[in-house]
């Protein structure tokens, strides 16, 4: 892929007052590409994905949205170097994000939530709002239940709500994190269909993940994350079954282990007799 990056970060680091939690990331996304970063709990994938959108404010190194430093006027990456909200917001606004917890307003319907930030952020006018975000409700599957208060529907609609608050905003890059981490296992899979569809259409998206089947299906490309820094990144097949470190390996060996676990009568497992 050819073409200036929608999102790179060089060299970047983050501290949360004397912890380092973000060392030296590198990382370049363009268009059309399906990021996924994975990593043990704790490994600092949530705060990278934060940063991306200067949710979080990083303090080493440059994060650059098609080419413009995000969140710094500079010289430095210090407080007192910080660019102001409107130029933040300028900045970042080829992304949007799709969050761990939803973040759905409880107070408005699923219509209102996925219109809100077209009427407040985008300044589109009511009517048209309300336009895109049906569009959007409709293409996460969601069209039935535009007038549903979030409190209402199950984890995994609300996520598709979610899912279509972003959308709505016609992003370049969308940044998912643990989109579904926190439903009930048996909504999973809605969620991640959602998610799949997306990614089959081309829609370029970096998306931190614990289901490593559906890492190994979507993506272009798997970036695994220790303690705050990459460790390895590649393409799908080769990192999951070729990881070229240690640190992944152990990483990946439950993950690897499960399929002779719950396979078919061809298993070369032996088994417990029953009974
Ligand atoms: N606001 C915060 N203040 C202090 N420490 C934080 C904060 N947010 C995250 N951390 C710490 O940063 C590290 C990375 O967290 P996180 O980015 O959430 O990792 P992951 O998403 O990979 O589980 C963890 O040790 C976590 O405790
Ligand atoms: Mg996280």
């Amino acid at each position: 892929m050819t073409g200036q990056p929608i999102l790179e970060l060089r060299g970047v680091g983050k501290s949360f007052g004397a912890r380092r939690i973000l060392n030296d990331i590198t990382l370049q996304v363009r268009a059309g590409e399906v990021i996924t970063l994975i990593g043990p709990s704790g490994s600092g994938k949530t705060t990278a994905l934060r940063c991306m959108n200067f949710l979080e404010a990083y303090d080493r190194g440059e994060i650059l949205i098609k080419g413009r430093l995000l969140g710094y006027r500079g010289p430095g990456r210090a407080a007192g170097d910080r660019d102001g909200a409107a130029g933040i917001a300028r900045v970042r606004r080829p992304l949007a994000m799709v969050f761990q917890q939803f973040n759905l307003w409880p107070h408005m319907t699923a219509l209102e939530n996925v219109a809100a930030p077209l009427i407040l952020g985008k300044r589109r006018p009511r009517a048209e709002a309300r336009r895109a975000a049906a569009a959007a409700l409709a293409q996460v599957g969601m069209a039935e239940h535009a007038g549903a208060w979030p409190a209402r529907l199950s984890g995994g609609q609300q996520q598709r709500v979610g899912i279509a608050r972003a959308l709505a905003l016609e992003p370049e890059l969308l940044l998912l994190d643990e989109p579904t981490s926190a439903l009930d296992p048996e909504r999973v899979e809605e969620v991640l269909e959602v998610i799949g569809g997306l990614a089959r259409q081309g829609i370029t998206m970096i998306m931190a993940t614990h289901e490593m089947s559906f890492a190994a299906q979507v993506s272009t490309r798997v970036v695994f994350m220790a303690e705050g820094a990459i460790v390895e990144s590649g393409e799908p097949g080769r990192l999951f079954r070729h990881p070229a470190t240690g640190r992944l390996t152990s990483f990946l060996a439950p993950w690897l282990r499960r399929p002779l676990q719950f396979g078919g009568p061809e298993d070369a497992e032996p088994r417990a007799p029953r009974g």
